[in-house]
């Protein structure tokens, strides 16, 4: 047994879902064929092709939690674009503003009134002052970054192993078995001397943190404040607090990012919890799709930056600031930020949202029970993980280290097979406000079929 799991009988029932896949799917295969001779993955997107089975499913339709594909398929979505769509997809609130808009100017690189109740929303939904807009939470990264080299005059970012805050390439690092900083497995360090750009320490590692920061040449700190991307690691009691003390006593920026922690409640993790970033990230479920990040700085961050790069004065040379885009901020995006806001993210759909991600994580934890698997499944807010180890990992390493890809293979196939998707990637699964009961129950019970099928 490997992780509670028969892996020769998993290995065999796979080959059968495999092949289950096929023949439900013979007209996502044609048009894969197709895709195949136009996009260098087959899809417009790589990632696209990482989903469980032989190709990507072709969607159809997708209406709040739930898609069609081109064969007629129907899907639970718990994966909801990875929550790009975690209010569900075309939200009536949202495709009603998005519509509007668009017949009314879509990108103009001036600001729209929009713009003002969105940023006063912004104000106070997360405390900080001042912010901009972006197109991803990468970019929103990325310009956090220069300008947080900007204002300390230092080089180095400081992230935790196995992190992931979208293709900021000096994040794109990983300790191997030695323990040294190598660029991620896949990725190209793509020019960069990382030994020159990163410093790379495990969450939760407080003495390790404080030694980094020592160096004095640390730039910022940019963390998740509760680790989504490799299975969910969890903050140790106290690390929080210790972050906070040691970025101010060594003045270096905390910048705080929540682009998956906002499934936490209305206003992220630190709203939660009370945490006081310098600067604060967040992106992808905010527009209803349209892409669309915001990042948040406080007022010693603002007037560090205004030191630097002051307010344009009229008849002054333009300066280009290296931040920005021109698709930025516009119009779209604000009345998509607007109505998402203002209509979607209320605390009444994040109680339905987390009542219905606790009822699936009690259903899981009594499947494990039931199974006696090594497992366990964690939950913040509306967002589940179950991961391959009998506690939550104390950081990226030990998570990591828990993967195993035939048996996540096998269960998010048996479960696409069967109507649920899963998140590709993890076994994380995100509850938006059109999400049901019997979604859940329906998850549940499957996870107990493909389970039973592979234990005892
Ligand atoms: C924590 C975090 N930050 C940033 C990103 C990047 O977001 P985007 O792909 O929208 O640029 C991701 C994507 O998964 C993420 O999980």
């Amino acid at each position: 047994m490997t992780l509670g799991l028969d892996l020769e009988r998993v290995s065999a029932r796979y080959q059968a879902e495999l092949q289950l896949f096929a023949e439900c799917h013979p007209r996502s295969a044609e048009l894969y064929q197709e895709n195949l001779k136009h996009w260098l993955y087959g899809a417009p997107l790589h990632w696209m092709q990482q989903w469980p089975g032989l190709y990507p499913i072709m969607v159809a339709d997708a209406q709040g939690a739930t898609l069609t594909d081109v064969d007629g398929n129907n899907y639970v979505d718990f994966a909801l674009g990875d929550t790009g769509a975690m209010f569900g997809h075309a939200q009536p609130a949202v495709a009603a503003a998005i519509s509007h808009q668009v017949r009314h100017g879509s990108t103009l690189m001036l600001p729209t009134e929009d713009s003002l109740w969105v940023g006063k929303e912004l104000v106070r939904r997360f405390g900080l002052p001042y912010w901009q807009v972006t197109t991803s939470a990468t970019d929103a990264n990325r310009f956090v970054l220069r300008l947080c080299r900007m204002i300390s005059g230092r080089e180095k970012i400081l992230v935790f192993n196995c992190n992931y805050h979208g293709s900021v390439d000096e994040s794109q690092v990983e300790f191997d078995a030695a323990g040294q900083m190598i660029p991620r497995e896949g990725v190209h360090a793509n020019g960069l001397k990382h030994d020159a750009t990163t410093r790379l320490v495990e969450f939760n590692d407080l003495p390790a943190l404080e030694a980094a920061l020592a160096h004095g040449d640390i730039a910022a700190v940019l963390t998740e404040p509760f680790m989504t991307n490799v299975g969910m690691v969890p903050p140790a009691d106290g690390f929080h607090a210790g972050l906070r003390e040691l970025t101010r006593r060594y003045d270096v920026p905390l910048v705080i990012d929540e682009t998956h922690t906002i499934s936490c409640g209305p206003s992220g993790y630190s709203g939660e919890h009370g945490l006081e970033p310098d600067f604060f990230v967040l992106g992808k479920c905010i527009a209803g799709g349209i892409p669309t990040a915001v990042w948040g700085a406080s007022q010693a961050m603002a007037e560090r930056i205004w030191q630097v790069l002051p307010h344009f004065q009229p008849g002054q040379a333009i300066n280009h600031f290296g931040f920005g885009g021109t698709l930025a901020g516009n119009a779209l995006q604000m009345a998509a930020m607007r109505a998402t806001f203002g209509e979607v993210m209320t605390a009444a759909n994040y109680a339905h949202m987390t009542a219905l991600a606790e009822r699936l994580r009690e259903g899981v934890q009594a499947l494990i029970d039931k199974h006696r698997l090594p497992w366990h499944v964690t939950r913040i807010g509306a967002r589940v993980e179950y991961l391959f180890m009998t506690h939550a990992p104390r950081n990226g390493g030990e998570a990591h280290h828990a993967r195993h890809g035939l048996i996540e293979a096998y269960l998010h196939l048996y479960l696409l097979n069967r109507g649920v998707l899963l998140t590709p990637f993890h076994n994380m699964l995100l509850m938006c406000p059109a999400a049901t009961a019997e979604n859940v129950d329906l998850h549940n019970r499957l996870l107990d079929e493909c389970l039973t099928q592979v234990t005892g």
